[in-house]
């Protein structure tokens, strides 16, 4: 992290977070972020509890699988709903999360690490309400707009919650995602978006949710310089059968990733085993971040374990770009990885 202490000085609060030497709590800064090894940008979309094989039985669905690459074997990481969203931006599957009740963590997130880095946030929320000065709004539903505070890790993190400034990064998502969108390049580097309860298919179905979902994937696609360099994941937060535990079952669930610029090929299947923890892993990997410290800052957390997307396509490396790759994926049976997950050099 280059970091200078005039910088830090410059009325940017901080609080102590060893190994992380510092921790800003104010993103307004001129921090130069740093070059993407795979992607400039990443962008979550996440759904709700439903089996891999009934998404994959949706046209829509399937079709997205031809622009993109399938993660075939990517498990949510519990149930029910709320941990798997925690483990996408944390280190732990609980930061003391295990349900979906209200909780109030102190541990760290994938923001501790942004914003000394200059990496530019924001979470799109649908059918949520800011407090009037942007502040967070820790409301457990609302009932008339199908938001739920479940679906919107920040809000457990106390080091988010109780700061003003990293909560003006959580928006609603129908005033604000096309406008950011539209500033293409200008976009946040890290965009995370929860639909409503029946825009993510918790209320309703995959049918139903296809409306939505696709004009949110064409907004991004129709949008040439907003997908530069851009990653698009989208995922479901867990499968739908039921068993309150953590590991160990399979939870295997649809997967995409979409941006012909940041992946090795389209229409293609990854087989690799991924979960949601894949993602801090590649964010950390991808800004050669550090991983997430424990709150205690007894060091690491289980970010150290996992792999990131193994087959994602530096900026320097034309294999397989715009061309299908050997891993072909026919829309019927997933093809198996080559393993190379290693030659990414994580
Ligand atoms: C962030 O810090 C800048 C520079 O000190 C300050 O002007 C700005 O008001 C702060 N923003 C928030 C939201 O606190
Ligand atoms: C799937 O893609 C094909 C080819 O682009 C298109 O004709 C068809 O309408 C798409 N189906 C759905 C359900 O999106
Ligand atoms: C990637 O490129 C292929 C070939 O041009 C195209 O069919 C596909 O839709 C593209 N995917 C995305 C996400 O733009
Ligand atoms: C968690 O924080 C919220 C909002 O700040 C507060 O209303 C609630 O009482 C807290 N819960 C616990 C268990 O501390
Ligand atoms: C953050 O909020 C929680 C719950 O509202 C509270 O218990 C805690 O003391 C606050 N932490 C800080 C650092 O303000
Ligand atoms: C489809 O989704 C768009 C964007 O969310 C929304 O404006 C429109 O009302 C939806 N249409 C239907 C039929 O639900
Ligand atoms: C990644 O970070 C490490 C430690 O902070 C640093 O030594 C290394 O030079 C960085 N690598 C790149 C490619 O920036």
């Amino acid at each position: 992290m280059k970091l200078s202490t005039s910088l830090i000085l410059s009325g940017l609060s901080l609080v102590s977070a060893s190994p992380l030497k510092r921790v800003v709590t104010n993103t307004t800064s001129t921090i130069t972020p740093p070059v993407g090894k795979w992607f400039d940008r990443f962008v979550v979309i996440v759904l709700e509890n439903t089996n891999k094989d009934v998404t994959f039985g949706n046209p829509y669905f399937l079709n997205l699988t031809n622009m993109g690459m399938t993660l075939g074997n990517y498990h949510g990481t519990a149930h029910p709903s709320q941990p798997n969203y925690i483990t996408m931006v944390s280190n732990t599957l609980s930061a003391g999360v295990y349900d979906d009740a209200d909780h109030n963590s102190t541990e760290m997130s994938i923001i501790d690490l942004f914003e000394p880095a200059g990496i530019t946030w924001k979470a799109y929320m649908e059918g949520y309400t800011p407090l009037a000065d942007g502040g967070c709004n820790p409301i457990t539903e609302d009932k008339s707009t199908l938001y739920v505070r479940k679906h919107n890790p920040f809000m457990s993190f106390d080091n988010i919650r109780n700061n003003t400034a990293r909560c003006q990064n959580i928006v609603n998502a129908e005033e604000n995602f096309a406008k950011d969108v539209a500033l293409g390049a200008k976009a946040p580097m890290y965009m995370f978006y929860s639909p409503n309860l029946d825009n993510d298919a918790h209320n309703t179905d995959i049918p139903f949710a296809v409306n939505n979902t696709q004009y949110l994937i064409d907004t991004m696609l129709l949008n040439e310089e907003f997908m530069r360099n851009t990653l698009i994941l989208l995922t479901f937060d867990e499968n739908n059968i039921y068993i309150n535990d953590n590991f160990g079952l399979p939870n295997l669930i649809y997967t995409v990733a979409l941006g012909n610029d940041t992946i090795k090929c389209y229409d293609c299947v990854d087989q690799q085993y991924y979960d949601h923890f894949s993602q801090v892993v590649t964010l950390e990997r991808n800004w050669n971040l550090s991983t997430i410290p424990q709150p205690d800052g007894s060091g690491e957390g289980m970010d150290m374990w996992w792999r990131p997307f193994g087959q994602l396509r530096a900026a320097d490396d034309n294999i397989c770009a715009y061309a299908p790759c050997s891993e072909y994926y026919d829309g019927k049976s997933p093809a198996p990885s080559d393993g190379n997950w290693e030659d990414q050099d994580y």
